[in-house]
């Protein structure tokens, strides 16, 4: 697994380019993007590229690594962005959140030239939620009201603990995550609008018709969907 995730993080160097602002993804598969970038720039083998990190775990291995970091306030544009996802569906509709960055993640892929998007095979699903909860940003005092109404939607919801000693999971800006199982989402762009409609929600992790490549690491090599 590791391995797959580390071939689709070096073919996804193909895409990046000298002078490029570049969104840098939270989690284990853009954590190896991030270093393979480095050792690049550090090369000298690209120049001029710097990151605009979507979490303060991208921000951290980036400087780790040897790339320059810049926030989202002091660029122009993104030309690209690389993040891995939790679930893809055949339409390249995405689940994000896991690592509760979601919504960093989602301004800074949302405003790039191109998204690219890193998985294994493990990943692909034909319908959303088939194998991961939706993770819900919200604020931390309605969380509660919000997991109520989200029972609406056929759904349960769950508060995201770090564990039991430590309390609830807190995102980079400070809210809590909720996770919510639907029993079947059918129009992902609607739910995600829908979601996003309820007082106290932030983000929620249903990235629907934003990604424009997905690189899926496989047993018989890097495929691309797009
Ligand atoms: C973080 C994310 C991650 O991109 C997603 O969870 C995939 O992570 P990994 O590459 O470790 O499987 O959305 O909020």
């Amino acid at each position: 697994m590791e391995e797959l995730k580390r071939s689709v993080a070096r073919e996804a160097l193909k895409f990046i380019e000298d002078d490029m602002i570049v969104g840098l993804g939270t989690g284990s598969t853009t954590a190896y993007f991030i270093e393979y970038l480095g050792k690049l720039i550090m090369e000298e083998e690209l120049e001029d590229v710097y990151g605009v990190p979507t979490s303060y775990q991208a921000r951290l291995l980036a400087l780790e690594n040897g790339v320059p970091v810049v926030g989202l306030d002091e660029v122009d544009a993104i030309d690209i962005a690389v993040d891995g996802a939790d679930e893809v569906d055949p339409y390249l509709n995405l689940i994000k959140g896991r690592g509760a960055a979601l919504t960093m993640e989602k301004i800074i892929e949302y405003r790039a030239g191109t998204f690219l998007v890193l998985v294994d095979e493990s990943k692909l699903v034909e319908r959303l939620g088939q194998k991961v909860p939706v993770p819900i940003e919200v604020i931390p005092a309605a969380w509660r009201a919000i997991a109520e109404e989200i029972e609406v939607f056929n759904a349960t919801a769950e508060l995201r603990m770090a564990s039991k000693k430590d309390g609830p999971v807190v995102t980079d800006n400070g809210n809590f995550i909720l996770d919510a199982r639907f029993h079947r989402i059918d129009d992902p762009l609607d739910l995600e609008i829908e979601l996003n409609n309820i007082p106290g929600v932030v983000e929620n992790g249903i990235f629907a018709d934003i990604a424009d490549i997905v690189l899926v690491g496989t047993r018989e090599g890097v495929k691309r969907l797009e």
